[in-house]
């Protein structure tokens, strides 16, 4: 199930949407240090896939817990005087960092559906607020003109798809696309030639659609996925040249005789030297 995106009352949801993941987590540090001066909020950004601290420093005699942001009954991991305990497979708080004050949760593999506020409590009391961000995956791409351009969409929430051109001539850049559940609203030059399966496809490319194609989170505008599509007819490779092909080709096999008929008759002259001194 995607819980990232059902966790937050629907006010915040509504803040997190009208603003960028910078300007909300000053907006929550303003209001969590007006509610409450004790609690810490910052942002952890890690690549796909390694694993995430989530800091909490705090003195806490009782019952810690983690959960997800506004779900205070989902809880991950927690800590008490006597042990600690995942509740959620890949979530881990270590016993000895408790009894320190250390409050950090880890999380073992983040991926694209961990995104999100975490919140640790002390005894019910919010001490914490951590957002993880994943940071953007980065693909280059290098197609002819006429195949397909597959862009994965890495998550299910909401995203947007913005093109960055790197041809003067080719179509303008911007949004081209946005994809939520299994509608897909493009640009109207787009529409014939993107479809969506598991990925968007983008059909029948020129080189003018070379340029940079950006996933980004709708709701948290985060980046995601960065494309940075290359689409030429030539390659770099002089080989693909015909009139190249022949001589060079040739030209290695003449190499290869050389080498052969040198062995041959090094070997030969040695034998021959070997036997006038024995004789
Ligand atoms: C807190 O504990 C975590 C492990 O849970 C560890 O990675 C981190 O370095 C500790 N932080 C400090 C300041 O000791
Ligand atoms: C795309 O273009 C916009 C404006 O031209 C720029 O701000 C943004 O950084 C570019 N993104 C990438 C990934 O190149």
């Amino acid at each position: 199930m995607d819980n990232s995106s059902d966790y937050r009352s629907e006010d915040s949801r509504s803040v997190m949407q009208s603003c960028s993941s910078t300007v909300c987590v000053l907006i929550l540090l303003t209001t969590t240090l007006t509610t409450d001066s004790e609690s810490a909020v910052h942002s952890v950004k890690v690549n796909l896939h390694d694993s995430a601290t989530l800091s909490c420093s705090e003195r806490c005699s009782g019952l810690v817990r983690w959960t997800v942001y506004h779900k205070p009954t989902d809880v991950l991991a927690e800590c008490d005087q006597t042990s600690c305990r995942s509740v959620k497979e890949g979530y881990q708080m270590i016993h000895d960092e408790y009894l320190k004050g250390n409050l950090s949760l880890t999380i073992t593999d983040a991926d694209f559906s961990k995104r999100g506020w975490y919140t640790c409590w002390c005894d019910n009391k919010d001490v914490c607020d951590v957002n993880l961000q994943i940071e953007p995956l980065n693909t280059p791409v290098q197609i002819k003109p006429g195949e397909s351009l597959v862009l994965k969409l890495d998550i299910l929430d909401p995203v947007k798809v913005i093109y960055n051109s790197t041809d003067a001539a080719g179509p303008s850049s911007g949004q081209i696309c946005t994809v939520d559940g299994r509608s897909t609203q493009c640009k109207p030059e787009y529409k014939q030639k993107m479809a969506l399966f598991s990925a968007l496809e983008l059909r029948g490319t020129t080189p003018s659609d070379s340029g940079d194609y950006i996933i980004m989170d709708i709701r948290n505008e985060e980046v995601i996925h960065i494309y940075t599509v290359t689409i030429k007819d030539d390659q770099p490779c002089p080989c693909r040249d015909q009139r190249a092909v022949v001589p060079a080709w040739m030209f290695a096999l003449t190499m290869v005789a050389l080498v052969i008929v040198c062995l041959v008759s090094v070997v030969r002259s040695l034998r021959k030297r070997r036997e006038t001194e024995r004789h």
